[in-house]
């Protein structure tokens, strides 16, 4: 029997492709180590405490109390927390962590963003900036958590 060379050509066509295909299931290098919970209270949560925690303005009865940080050690303590937070933002985007491909990438990379604004806030040593980011880290955090966490009866302390 004899095949036209369109058909030999299409049925090499074919095999390639299931061939590719097949092969094409890559393993990723990565390894998720942590599970969404875990990564929250041992990455994530005390990274964003250390940034809400290092500005805030007091009234007391001998007038306006301010909490910044003073030293370079503080400051690059801060900046550390701020770069941990924007890193992980990507963590919860791999792998069976990420609970979905629209909203949940969405919620993920404004984490990612508005820590990237904290960190340079901390580089200028803004502390008013590093403040009104931090609000915008929390509005990051809530969304997602109004969204896919199901706090019902658990409380988060911040
Ligand atoms: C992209 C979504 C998303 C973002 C952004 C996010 N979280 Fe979460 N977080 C979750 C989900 C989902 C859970 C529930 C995890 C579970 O129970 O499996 C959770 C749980 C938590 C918990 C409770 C963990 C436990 O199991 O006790 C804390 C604390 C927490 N998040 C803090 C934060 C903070 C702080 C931020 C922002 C700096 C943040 N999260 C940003 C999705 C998110």
């Amino acid at each position: 029997m004899r095949f036209s060379l369109k058909f030999k050509l299409l049925v090499g066509f074919l095999l390639s492709f299931l061939l590719t295909s097949c092969t094409q299931k890559e393993v990723p290098p990565y390894v998720s180590y942590l599970s969404v919970s875990e990564l929250m209270q041992w990455v994530i949560d005390p990274a964003a405490d250390r940034i809400w925690d290092s500005v805030a303005w007091y009234s007391t009865l001998k007038g306006e109390r301010a909490v910044a940080p003073h030293t370079q050690e503080e400051w690059d303590d801060l900046r550390n927390s701020a770069a941990t937070l924007m890193e992980a933002s990507n963590l919860l985007m791999i792998d069976q962590r990420a609970r979905d491909n629209g909203p949940w990438m969405n919620y993920s990379r404004e984490l990612g963003s508005t820590a990237k604004k904290t960190l340079l806030a901390v580089q200028a040593k803004d502390v008013q900036a590093v403040f009104d980011n931090g609000t915008l880290i929390d509005a990051a955090c809530e969304a997602c958590h109004l969204k896919y966490a199901n706090f019902n009866s658990k409380k988060l302390d911040k």
